[in-house]
């Protein structure tokens, strides 16, 4: 079976890098919070832009909460994201005791829209949390016009969009904050979890930095109620090595992107957007088909791992179902949770296998 990702072939192709930075950690003696996030902290401030302040956490669901609380949000405010994203955005949100307001999300960018946002402000809203989804940028500049014109904050999402751009700037650049998740299969990852913060302000990377640990002054006084959320120097160690070869694979997935979108564009498949001004991360490659629990079946006894990355919108679970503001309205999510569908995406993807998983999917439709 050709898998959908492969962090392990991830780890093989940097491997003798990663034993060393592996064997140092070891070898040093200090296992958390030391050197290793110091440098990765700061290489992946100057990889997005060298103005930035990065903190490294434990993932990225502490990352949204630990945004969260730094901006003094918590109970009874609101914050709009999309239904549209990975359960931990909508976690990441009570678990830092504020409240999610789902919004609707574009057919083409399959982000959330500008429009449906300024439907579900209102006297408690407080922060828009775009994700851009799947490597794809949301539409920053008009949510920043929102933002601005409503007075709130913006923290993105960018679990899935690291290396991504919009105009040339790197997305988690936009907003006031930006949590990304390190999990190994995302487009940073390690062997293991972790997370990072991306922040305009030294003041807010310094509350941060204490918020994720017991909310701790230089003195080790807690000063306010904090959480343990540190990266580990063994991940940290890794993550800086896979940073430095992160341009390179995500140019490696474009290609890949570049292939699949050239051989399906004459089917009746919807395919990612890639506009001109925006630089995708192609973290997944999903494409849209009305026979799609077909097509999957078609491909899975193919030996091509395609799957439902997110069989349900959020608000589709039964611990979101009903209970979220704005989950009774989203026309646009639900219509495209019935045909997406997604295709093998790494770096490390083989040629071979790429070919296979293209006659796969065009075999299918030609059988139509
Ligand atoms: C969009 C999005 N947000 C947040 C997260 C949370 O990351 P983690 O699993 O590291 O907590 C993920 C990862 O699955 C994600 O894809």
């Amino acid at each position: 079976m050709i898998s959908f990702g492969n962090p392990y072939s991830s780890y093989k192709a940097y491997k003798s890098e990663i034993d060393q930075a592996i064997q140092l950690v070891i070898n040093s003696g200090s296992y958390i919070l030391g050197k290793e996030v110091e440098a990765f902290e700061q290489e992946f401030a100057s990889f997005n832009n060298e103005n930035f302040h990065a903190i490294g956490v434990a993932n990225g669901t502490d990352a949204i909460a630990l945004c969260l609380r730094s901006l003094g949000l918590g109970f009874g405010d609101e914050i709009i994201t999309p239904s549209h994203t990975a359960v931990a955005t909508v976690a990441g949100i009570e678990q830092a005791g504020c409240s999610p307001v789902f919004a609707d999300i574009d057919p083409v960018s399959r982000c959330m829209t500008p429009k449906s946002v300024i439907q579900r402000i209102n006297s408690k809203t407080r922060a828009i949390m775009p994700v851009h989804i799947y490597g794809q940028p949301a539409d920053m500049p008009k949510l920043l016009e929102i933002a601005q014109d409503k007075n709130l904050e913006i923290i993105e999402d960018c679990s899935q969009t690291h290396g991504a751009e919009i105009n040339g700037s790197k997305v988690g650049t936009f907003g006031i904050l930006a949590a990304f998740s390190c999990y190994p299969t995302k487009n940073l990852g390690g062997t293991g979890d972790g997370g990072v913060i991306l922040s305009e302000t030294l003041e807010l990377a310094e509350q941060i930095k204490s918020l994720r640990q017991y909310g701790w002054n230089n003195q080790r006084e807690s000063v306010k109620p904090g959480f343990n959320s540190r990266l580990d120097e063994m991940q940290a160690a890794i993550l800086r090595v896979k940073l430095k070869h992160l341009s390179e694979d995500n140019r490696k997935r474009r290609e890949i992107a570049d292939r699949y979108d050239e051989a399906f564009s004459s089917l009746p498949v919807t395919l990612p957007h890639r506009p001109q001004n925006q630089l995708h991360a192609m973290h997944l490659y999903v494409i849209e088909c009305d026979q799609r629990d077909e097509l999957l079946k078609h491909l899975r006894s193919n030996q091509v791992g395609a799957s439902l990355h997110y069989p349900l919108a959020v608000h589709q679970h039964v611990a979101y179902s009903e209970r979220i503001r704005g989950g009774d309205y989203l026309p646009v999510t639900e219509n495209f949770y019935q045909k997406n569908l997604t295709l093998p995406m790494f770096p490390e993807l083989s040629d071979e296998a790429v070919d296979k998983i293209i006659s796969s999917v065009r075999t299918w439709f030609s059988s139509q």
